[in-house]
């Protein structure tokens, strides 16, 4: 048998949200934990640059190699930086993860019309800002992969729409793109979290609704941003090389059947 090599070595990435609001681990700061883990070279950019600074330190701390860089991106200019600062840095750039996103929670007929506008453009146009200048330098060097974070939410009912309409959104966009871009050597695939327990949800998470959570997936525990950021790492590596546009989910088999009561505790977001 051959000696296993890192998955992502040789390869650099960009995770958006990398850092983690308040105590605990992110998804997106687990998966940039988990790229560096398996040789990749991470830039790990979030608006708080402290947040994204202690991810760095962690992986530096393990032996990893990463950069940490302040960045809004809702923004086209600090995204177009971005992109031009992982290749300063690391020369070349193979993986995108688009993670950051967030939930808002105000039915159509009480929504503002701005906080829908904001949640439209935190969670699907940032993924076309940072794509769109992405996958010109990941052209440059044969190809890439993007992975775009989406939640089952955006495919089933719940009292969220800005939430529900941005993450179908982003299944569309993942779908897009990758028939655009396949030619040239460009993969892209979301991934569908369900209930995973994060710092996003886990404020308004009381014991309670915590184990009924628990309890709408077939494997009766609960998700972890690792088990995000494992289904980030293969879609990532050459390992899923011939799979692009799909969306996989990775909820503990909570969407596979008609288990849940129509409540906001559910998925908690
Ligand atoms: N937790 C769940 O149950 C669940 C389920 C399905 C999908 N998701 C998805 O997972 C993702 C959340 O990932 P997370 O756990 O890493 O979130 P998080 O809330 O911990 O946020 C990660 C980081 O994103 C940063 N950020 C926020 N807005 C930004 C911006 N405009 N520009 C740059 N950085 C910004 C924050 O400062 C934070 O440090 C979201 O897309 C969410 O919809 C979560």
């Amino acid at each position: 048998m051959t000696e296993r090599r890192s998955r992502l070595e040789g390869k650099v990435a960009i995770v958006t949200g990398a850092g983690s609001r308040g105590e605990g681990v992110g998804n997106g700061k687990a998966t940039a934990t988990l790229f560096a883990q398996e040789g990749a070279k991470v830039v790990l950019v979030d608006m708080e640059i402290d947040r994204a600074a202690e991810t760095l330190a962690e992986i530096e701390a393990e032996g990893g190699t990463a950069s940490a860089f302040a960045a809004d991106v809702t923004s086209d200019d600090e995204c177009r930086e971005l992109v031009e600062f992982a290749i300063a840095q690391y020369g070349r750039l193979d993986i995108l993860d688009n993670n950051v996103g967030n939930s808002h929670r105000e039915r159509v007929t009480e929504i503002d019309l701005d906080d829908w506008d904001n949640i439209m453009t935190l969670n699907l146009k940032s993924m076309v800002l940072t794509s769109r200048h992405a996958i010109p330098r990941m052209i440059e060097t044969g190809g890439g992969s993007i992975i775009n974070i989406s939640s089952i939410s955006g495919v089933r009912a719940g009292k969220d729409p800005a939430y529900t309409a941005s993450k179908a959104g982003v299944i569309g966009l993942t779908i897009s793109m990758a028939g655009d871009h396949g030619r040239e050597g460009i993969r892209v695939n979301a991934i569908a979290p369900g209930p995973v327990y994060t710092p996003m949800v886990a404020w308004r998470l009381s014991e309670e609704k915590r184990a009924y959570r628990k309890n709408t997936t077939m494997l009766r525990t609960e998700g972890t941003p690792w088990d995000v950021g494992w289904a980030a790492v293969f879609l990532a590596s050459d390992e899923s090389k011939w799979i692009t546009g799909t969306v996989l989910t990775v909820d503990g088999g909570s969407s596979m059947v008609s288990r849940h009561v129509y409540s906001d505790d559910v998925m908690g977001v």
